[in-house]
């Protein structure tokens, strides 16, 4: 399958992993990249830019194919050294950068100059139109049913991707709720130009998390996520624990006055112990609804090859069956 988005990042199938918390090492991304698709490293799971360096280099071991890198632009508790972690990026000869949480203009020149393939993911009509008018090569517009930030606005891909499409002139692809065939190719009919994955990727075999963490989203149903943070307008879609219920209590008892302070607890510094200890209670942790169309963890290039089989069959034998 061909699209501008195979062709801007040079890959073989338009199915991009999305940079995940203490998920996007270099295993990830290597066996995304390897089964033909754009695989990511997450920039700020590194702790230094150093770190990040080393990181990029294991994953250069790991597979000969585009890599991606994201950096994430949000609220942290400790502000990154996003300079450090651009040189980085660029010095390592990584073509390919997600960006995501806030507008990148500061960063983009350097990317640009550097030849660097700019996605920025995005939760509305109007950043995608502020992305593209800012020098963005292509956006991946993350709808209200996506595991992480789905913004404030809560417009679901059948609205948000067709939406996109009648505005954008950059490619696209979608993001939150994709799992399959039947994700790309409804993706596709919609206007964008390949698909966008997380919580699905993290139910595979080389996902370098802990086996309680794929469990449960194998477990889950399209029910058990819940927005966090709403107050604080940095919603977050996560998977429903006891953290989470103990979180929401609190959301609930201080309304309006409720501060980060108040729920530092239950979010701030609680991936490691689930991502890698595997404590499912720890914390709140980002997870789709789309876990309720996850029932098994292949491997990335099982999953890569039976997403583009299923996209085939689908275009070729249902679709054009009924016309
Ligand atoms: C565990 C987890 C951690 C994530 N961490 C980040 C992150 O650090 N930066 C980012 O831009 N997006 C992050 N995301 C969002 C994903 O890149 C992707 O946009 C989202 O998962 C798509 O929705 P889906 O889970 O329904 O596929 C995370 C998602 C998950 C599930």
């Amino acid at each position: 399958m061909k699209t501008r988005i195979t062709d801007l990042f040079g890959i073989k199938h338009p199915i991009i992993q999305g940079g995940m918390h203490y998920v996007g090492f270099a295993e990830m991304a290597g066996a995304v990249s390897n089964a033909g698709g754009l695989g990511t490293i997450t920039a700020l799971t590194q702790k230094t830019p150093g770190d990040l360096a080393n990181e990029i280099a294991r994953c250069r071991d790991i597979t000969q194919n585009p890599i991606c890198v994201n950096v994430t632009f949000l609220p942290t508790v400790n502000a990154p050294d996003y300079p450090a972690i651009i040189k980085v990026i660029i010095d390592s000869g990584v073509k390919a950068v997600e960006t995501a949480g806030n507008n990148p203009s500061q960063v983009l020149p350097y990317l640009k100059e550097a030849g660097i393939k700019v996605i920025h993911k995005c939760t509305s009509v109007r950043h995608a139109l502020k992305a593209q008018s800012i020098g963005c090569d292509a956006v991946s517009v993350d709808g209200f049913e996506c595991g992480g930030h789905p913004g404030e606005d809560d417009v679901p891909n059948m609205i948000l991707l067709p939406r996109a499409a009648d505005e954008l002139e950059i490619p696209f692809v979608s993001s939150g709720g994709q799992a399959d065939g039947r994700s790309l190719v409804a993706s596709l009919a919609m206007g964008a130009e390949g698909m966008n994955m997380g919580t699905r990727f993290i139910a595979t075999k080389e996902a370098p998390v802990h086996q309680n963490v794929k469990d449960a989203i194998v477990a889950a149903s399209e029910l058990d996520t819940r927005l966090v943070m709403r107050p604080l307008r940095n919603t977050e879609r996560v998977l429903s624990n006891q953290a989470v219920e103990r979180l929401l209590e609190k959301e609930k008892a201080l309304g309006p006055d409720l501060k980060f302070e108040d729920i530092i607890e239950e979010v701030a510094g609680v991936y490691p112990r689930i991502m890698m200890e595997g404590d499912m209670d720890a914390g709140a942790w980002s997870c789709g609804m789309v876990a309720g169309l996850i029932n098994d963890i292949p491997t990335c290039q099982e999953l890569i090859d039976r997403i583009m089989d299923e996209a085939h069959t689908i275009i070729k034998t249902r679709l054009e069956g009924m016309l």
